[in-house]
């Protein structure tokens, strides 16, 4: 219907460009929680944002996020197919300490890198779109964070 459309045109660019897209996100995932830099334990220092930012496991993590959600788009009409995978990533990230009330906060940044991006193109309509599909794979990955 009307929210896939709006969610596939509107990645349709931002999912060529997943690093700077991502590196706005994550900049303002920090601003939002700087606690959550603490979490990321590479061998380069993750003591501050810029250091982080350009730090290249943190640049990789940063990219697996957007195939996570560029998957997602992909797989809109069946979404349950990412269920085992969703599950196993919920898990993989109590396992290293990050709380599910954290992968809202990074709802609220992937929110914030769309509106930067798109503009105008950024209506209300969108926003929920998004939210609806990003609200389905946090709580896959919450059940997974809870086995
Ligand atoms: C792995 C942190 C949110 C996708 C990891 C790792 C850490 C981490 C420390 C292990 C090291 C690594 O692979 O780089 C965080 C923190 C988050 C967060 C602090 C903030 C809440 C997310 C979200 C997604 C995601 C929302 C996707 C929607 C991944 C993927 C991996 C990963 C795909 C690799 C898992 C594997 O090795 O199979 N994350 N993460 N992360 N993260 Fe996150």
């Amino acid at each position: 219907g009307k929210d896939k459309e709006l969610i596939r045109d509107s990645w349709e660019s931002l999912g060529k460009n997943k690093v700077p897209h991502g590196i706005v996100m994550f900049t303002r995932l920090f601003e939002l929680d700087p606690t959550l830099l603490t979490l990321f334990n590479y061998k380069t220092k993750c003591g501050v944002v810029p250091e982080c930012l350009s730090s290249p496991e943190f640049l990789e993590h940063v990219t697996k996020v957007m195939v996570v959600i560029d998957a997602a788009v992909n797989n809109l009409d069946d979404l349950d197919s990412l269920e085992d995978f969703l599950l196993n990533l919920g898990r993989k990230h109590q396992a290293v300490g990050v709380k599910t009330q954290s992968f809202s906060v990074v709802g609220e940044a992937l929110l914030y890198m769309l509106q930067c991006s798109l503009g105008t193109d950024y209506t209300a309509a969108l926003r929920q779109a998004w939210l609806n599909m990003y609200t389905i794979v946090v709580a896959a990955m919450t059940r997974g964070w809870a086995m």
